[in-house]
């Protein structure tokens, strides 16, 4: 995720290009970097580091020009270095582009035009944008055509925008998947990714959909079809948002945001390249001794991620977690470690590894921060491509880190003939299917989460249990209600109730039960006499389950029963349902959502 930022004025843009990308810092903040275009054409000023730091290094503000585009960047293709900050230019230095997105075919188009002489200087994908424009218009099309041109040859998703000496009071921009927002100004018009590019100079904005280009100048804009330039008649929209509020995407919290990006952080998990799948795979079921570890979410990621080797490759793959694993887990030359982390800087995490390092261990990771210290340590990594994720509990990162456990479980199970090449294109579609589910669970489930937190969060003491693939699921609910919402919550696998748990059982504590579907017959008829257990002590019990027949059961307080899904992917849509109930608590208990007390997002101290 990058923020891109465009203003045409009467006037010099470069103060306000830089508080515009400053207020797009959240979107990603690995390196930026700004065009301004005078007489000679855009002149670039970028680097690696944080908008203000580089702002002073660079001399941002000693740009002189009235038209000019800008970008803050969250590195997907390509390390952190100044050469892959954008904007990039094109060989003639005639014009400047910045993306946000994802160009899937990059590689392609790329050794198309190194044929025919374009000179690349940096590894991102985004670079293509501007030598394909370049090539159009050596071939003769018109600036705007070779725009256009340009962007029906990218494959994935862009927000493109597009500076040129030949049309200097002008910026071209185009989107397909990845926001773009007009603002309208007087006599100065803007482009951003979202609305915090523009939203102190004004809340007149025109929102573009996919397939769409705009040429904006200081008196206009025009909205057209990428396809055949037909012009699209747009509405104006009135933001009433102040810019903290819309930085969150008119949601009350980073958390919630970051709950509803998942759809997209699922899809950028399911578009981590099969190379880097297979290589995990080989990873794995190449070593003598293969191991998982995390700690906090992604050690429960990485939990989920084991039972997923067990039924999908039928491979032993235990997870421990990483400030555990050196007194737990035997560990020698030729193993392997796959460690999960949305940081990349978690000490207990960075320790073992080094560790695991030391002693001759193969090491892997699965990791969301570009460029952080476990993703350079590890000699395999898998960048997630979550974009950044702001509130310190994990949701959209987590979810991302066992879609990509999952994927390579099933490739485990496909290179060790546990699941035949159908049975792997079968689960692979299920995961697939994912994204809409869970829009579709989101936008009808969360006044449904709202109710029952409101009617549960005087309750102090929770048990959350699962069986199967729901246990872990369980457990990660119970760390995700003590860190947001400041109750005492255990998670326990439910066949562990008889031999304690039911010792607490009373109306005082609130039972939470995640239940397989009905065609796991084995594992939802266990899980459901362990709610029967606890029924017939007089505790109560909340149900997640998939059973349209348990509606109206007696057996549950509340119930929600959750969209139906394959026992493939049904624990996670249990786990956006503890995402919910978690969240909801917290709000009804007035807690600090995004920043709960006594927690860190990154812990790096031991
Ligand atoms: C901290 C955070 C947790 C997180 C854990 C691991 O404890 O509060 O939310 O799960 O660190 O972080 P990592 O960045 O390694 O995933």
């Amino acid at each position: 995720m990058c923020g891109i930022s465009g203003i045409v004025s009467g006037e010099n843009v470069a103060a306000k290009l830089l508080s515009s990308i400053q207020n797009l810092e959240y979107r990603g903040y690995d390196s930026c970097g700004m065009a301004v275009l005078n007489a000679r054409g855009p002149v670039v000023r970028k680097n690696v580091g944080h908008v203000a730091d580089v702002a002073e290094k660079e001399l941002f503000l000693s740009l002189e020009g009235v038209t000019g585009i800008a970008h803050t960047r969250w590195a997907t293709h390509g390390g952190v270095t100044p050469a892959n900050a954008h904007p990039h230019l094109s060989c003639d230095k005639t014009l400047a582009i910045v993306h946000n997105g994802i160009i899937s075919n990059y590689a392609r188009l790329k050794a198309a035009l190194i044929k025919r002489r374009h000179k690349f200087a940096s590894e991102t994908d985004s670079e293509v944008i501007a030598h394909l424009v370049e090539e159009n218009r050596k071939k003769g099309a018109p600036l705007e055509r070779a725009f256009t041109s340009a962007l029906k040859d990218l494959e994935g998703s862009f927000a493109v925008a597009m500076v040129s000496i030949e049309a200097p009071h002008r910026i071209y921009c185009g989107k397909h998947e990845s926001p773009l927002i007009l603002g309208l100004g007087k006599n100065e018009f803007y482009v951003g990714s979202d609305f915090n590019a523009f939203i102190e100079h004004t809340k007149d904005a025109v929102v573009m959909d996919d397939g769409e280009y705009a040429v904006v100048s200081d008196h206009g804009y025009e909205v057209k079809r990428i396809r055949d330039g037909k012009p699209v008649r747009k509405t104006i929209m009135r933001i009433d948002w102040d810019s903290e509020a819309s930085r969150k995407g008119g949601f009350p919290h980073y958390m919630l945001k970051e709950i509803y990006e998942q759809p997209e952080t699922v899809r950028k998990a399911l578009s981590v390249s099969e190379d880097s799948i297979v290589g995990l795979a080989k990873g794995l079921t190449g070593a003598k001794r293969a191991y998982l570890t995390g700690v906090g979410t992604t050690y429960y990621a990485a939990k989920v991620g084991q039972y997923y080797f067990a039924s999908e490759a039928d491979l032993g793959v235990p997870a421990a977690s990483s400030d555990e694993f050196l007194e737990n887990s035997p560990l020698a030359k030729d193993d392997f470690v796959l460690a999960v982390s949305q940081s990349g800087e978690t000490y207990d995490t960075l320790r073992l590894v080094r560790e695991a390092k030391k002693r001759g261990a193969k090491t892997a990771a699965v990791v969301n921060v570009v460029g952080s210290t476990l993703s350079r340590l590890v000699d395999q990594v898998v960048l997630q491509g979550s974009g950044p994720e702001i509130c310190v509990i994990s949701t959209k990162a987590a979810l991302a880190q066992m879609i990509i456990l999952m994927r390579v479980a099933i490739e485990a199970g496909r290179m060790n003939g546990r699941l035949t090449p159908a049975e792997k294109r079968r689960k692979t579609a299920q995961l697939e299917a994912l994204p809409a589910l869970i829009s579709g669970f989101l936008n009808e489930y969360s006044g449904l989460f709202h109710t029952i937190a409101q009617k549960h969060a005087s309750r102090h003491n929770w048990l959350f249990m699962g069986r199967g693939r729901f246990y872990p699921v369980a457990l990660e609910t119970a760390l995700k209600v003590k860190e947001v919402a400041y109750l005492h919550a255990e998670g326990m696998p439910a066949g562990f109730l008889k031999h304690g748990a039911l010792a607490l059982i009373d109306d005082t504590l609130m039972s939470a039960m995640f239940v397989p579907g009905e065609s796991e017959k084995e594992l939802h008829r266990m899980t459901m006499g362990s709610v029967a257990e606890i029924n017939a002590r007089g505790g109560r019990v909340i149900g997640f389950h998939f059973s349209k027949s348990l509606r109206g059961s007696k057996l549950f307080e509340d119930q929600v029963l959750l969209p139906s899904a394959p026992p493939l992917t049904s624990p996670l849509v249990a786990l956006l349902a503890g995402q919910l109930l978690s969240y909801f608590l917290a709000t009804v208990l007035g807690r600090d959502v995004d920043k709960p007390r006594s927690l860190a997002k990154s812990v790096t101290v031991a």
